[in-house]
């Protein structure tokens, strides 16, 4: 299997390219819509098609490109089934394997950071989305989120994993790139090194985090796989591409 992590700026995101090399298939996990040209030249460079994307959950922070990525190429958009988006070609559901050729991504319901989260076991590692991150975890104070429920995901269905899983996160803010669940157990300083449900629900309930400055156009965007907004502000535009065509209205 070809594995990439693509880092996208603007949103500190982690894009995750799988190539399947006998299909010659491609999935792109989280793929942000400013980058929709890079991604997709990568996914050439290689000598691959892009099939699929996948969205770990519908996202606060960036403006998905599986949209764009279908309009572009014919990749069909899969998200989770419990979202119910009009806009999605293919539901995931734990217990049900998404199988590309040779790749099998295991879906993991996730929620906490957002009801409707998922991460994803492929092989030897783990694809975390917002739910755990190198050191921290998504926040939980909108779209549903719920401390307590993340707390559970985090601890029955991610740390449960073999202690030589690599983690990788859908974000990172200070340039690291992998981690694994037996040094997340260990040291990640909200969910791991022994830290309660209770101490987790105070750590996340004074985190007093500013309002996100995407959220309002991002989520909107994303329900409908990565629409950008028509009326985005001036200090925003650079979260978007200059495309009329990835234009509401
Ligand atoms: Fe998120």
């Amino acid at each position: 299997m070809i594995f990439r992590q693509l880092y996208e700026p603007l949103s500190s995101t982690y894009t995750y390219l799988l190539g399947d090399e006998v299909s010659g298939q491609a999935i792109l996990i989280d793929p942000v819509i400013s980058s929709t040209e890079r991604d997709l030249a990568e996914v050439r460079r290689l000598g691959l098609k892009l099939a699929y994307t996948v969205d770990t959950h519908i996202h606060a922070d960036h403006v998905t490109a599986a949209l764009a990525m279908r309009r572009a190429v014919g990749s069909k958009i899969v998200a989770a089934a419990c979202e119910r988006l009009p806009c999605a070609d293919i539901g995931v559901e734990e217990g049900r394997p998404f199988r590309v050729g040779g790749i099998a991504l295991h879906p993991l319901h996730t929620p906490g950071h957002t009801d409707g989260h998922f991460a994803f076991r492929l092989d030897d590692r783990v694809l975390t989305g917002d739910a755990l991150l190198i050191d921290g975890c998504g926040r939980t104070d909108f779209q549903n989120g719920d401390a307590a429920a993340l707390y559970r995901s985090v601890h029955d269905k991610l740390f449960s994993l073999p202690d030589d899983t690599l983690v990788y996160p859908a974000h990172d803010y200070n340039g690291r790139f992998v981690s694994s669940i037996a040094q997340e157990r260990k040291r990640n300083p909200r969910l791991g090194a022994g830290t309660t449900l209770d101490e987790f629900r105070v750590i996340m309930a004074e985190l007093k985090l500013p309002y996100p400055k995407f959220i309002d156009y991002a989520v909107p965007g994303n329900r409908q796989c990565g629409v950008c907004p028509a009326d985005l502000p001036a200090e925003l535009a650079n979260f978007c591409p200059q495309m009329e065509e990835s234009r509401q209205g």
